[in-house]
């Protein structure tokens, strides 16, 4: 492989920095990928719902189509293995498993996964199954969604039904994908679905998914023998704008809502009280035996790290009293995300320094640039293949710290449907033609495939 060389770039890293069994792995979701939203009895999800919406997705975009991955599902994982790795992240699409409150599971969604969890096995990619990255039946959004507790029971159908099904071959799983963007982007500043503007119902849900994590742990145990079950976190470390006594109070204050309403709670030590006074009569009901139920233990913590968040002081703005701040001269994403390797370094040391957490994988990490397709074909996306290599850098810096990290799964395989932004933008390892659902293996990935089949950067 040609060597580039990269401004910023650790000097040299190599896959025998890494344990023997460290897990290198790639991430997906459902919704983002498979498209065939009508296909084998699958009913609308929330996701459905809010594309259908004008206005809500940048390029007036749906998954109905996304990368096909229900129907080249073989060639993706093919694809996965050829690049050497050993660890696959995907979602099941709860709309396909059930289209009722009261329906039976429906076998043909069962049997899309049964068949793509044997085709890993069969290439040698270790599942890891996350059971809620975001597409909620509509059904029971219409019956208020995560901030009705029945839906927690509906859940735990779901999760009892998928868990029986698959938990002889599946051993990894994740109850939620990033329950802050589940509650606050779905139900706070509404870039999500189901698009909702208020943070007391937001915080209502947040509680109910907490809740539904807890009670599907043991489930998940009772059906999957052996099995390692945790959740995966969006964290960010938080940083002040400026080293006055006021932005360094700020700080404190946004951690405890972005970051330790989730961790403190997860970890048995309830929601932190700074937090809860600050949101005050916005605080989440909770019932007697709620919060003994979500601190049930993990086996592990799964951490989504994209960048650290700069807040500044801000008396008017309700709760927190904090602004988010974007300071020039920052290296970015197309998306505008602070690209900082350091950060992934501290927040695995933050976490582990601050919970009893046992085993750490970083579920998700990767970057979003404007790719531009060369004459020959091939994507030349060095910002991103510099991205990546400096992350794993940065993994390997906390590792050697004493940071008990497991494995590392970059966002994403493939190109894919990106929530609000429709497909206006790109954080594949790998190239999508939309037109002809071509799939090429972008520069990062070539170098990631280099990287994992032992080659030297
Ligand atoms: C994360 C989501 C994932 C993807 C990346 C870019 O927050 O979990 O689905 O959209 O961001």
């Amino acid at each position: 492989m040609k060597t580039m060389i990269f401004k910023h770039l650790p000097a040299a890293i190599a896959r025998t920095d890494f344990a023997d069994d460290f897990l290198w792995g790639v991430s997906t979701s459902s919704y983002q990928i498979e498209g065939a939203a009508t296909l084998d009895g699958r009913v609308p999800s929330i996701w459905d719902t809010f594309c259908a919406t004008p206005g809500k997705i940048r390029d007036g975009s749906s998954g109905d189509v996304a990368c096909d991955h229900y129907h080249l599902w073989e060639q993706d994982l093919d694809l996965a293995q050829s690049m050497g790795l050993n660890a696959y992240r995907f979602s099941i699409a709860w709309p396909r498993i059930f289209n009722g409150v009261d329906a039976e599971p429906n076998a043909l969604g069962l049997a899309f996964y049964s068949k793509l969890v044997d085709g890993m096995l069969a290439r040698g990619l270790q599942p890891w199954c996350t059971l809620y990255h975001w597409d909620l039946p509509q059904y029971l959004e219409d019956q208020g969604g995560w901030a009705n507790r029945a839906t927690v029971d509906a859940y735990l159908r779901y999760v009892d039904a998928v868990s029986r099904h698959l938990g002889s071959r599946v051993k990894h799983w994740i109850t939620h994908n990033e329950p802050w963007c589940t509650a606050m982007h779905g139900n706070w500043d509404g870039m999500h679905a189901p698009g909702n503007k208020s943070l007391p119902l937001a915080l209502q849900v947040c509680h109910n998914v907490l809740l539904s994590h807890g009670r599907a742990v043991p489930l998940i145990r009772a059906n999957s023998p052996d099995a390692q079950v945790g959740i995966a976190l969006s964290l960010h470390p938080v940083k002040p704008a400026s080293d006055s006594a006021a932005d360094l109070a700020a700080v404190a204050r946004h951690d405890a809502l972005r970051n330790r309403w989730f961790l403190d709670p997860l970890y048995g030590r309830g929601y932190p009280e700074q937090a809860l006074q600050l949101v005050g009569k916005d605080a989440p009901q909770i019932e007697a035996g709620d919060m003994a139920a979500i601190a049930v233990g993990m086996d592990f913590l799964g951490v989504n790290y994209y960048f650290p968040e700069v807040v500044k002081d801000a008396p008017q703005q309700y709760p927190l009293r904090t602004e988010i701040v974007h300071p020039a001269e920052r290296e970015r994403t197309a998306f505008g995300w602070e690209v900082a390797p350091q950060g992934l370094t501290e927040l695995l040391a933050r976490v582990a320094r601050d919970y009893p957490i046992g085993p750490l994988y970083v579920t998700e990490n990767g970057s979003t640039y404007d790719d531009q397709v060369s004459a020959d074909g091939s994507i030349d996306d060095q910002a991103r293949r510099d991205y990546l290599i400096r992350h794993l850098a940065a993994m390997r810096d906390a590792i050697t710290a004493g940071g008990n990290i497991r494995g590392y799964f970059a966002w994403s395989l493939l190109d894919n449907f990106e929530w609000a932004e429709g497909y206006l933008r790109r954080f594949g390892l790998t190239y999508i033609d939309y037109a002809t659902q071509r799939r090429t293996l972008k520069h990062s990935g070539q170098w990631y495939s280099a990287f994992l089949h032992g080659a030297q950067n």
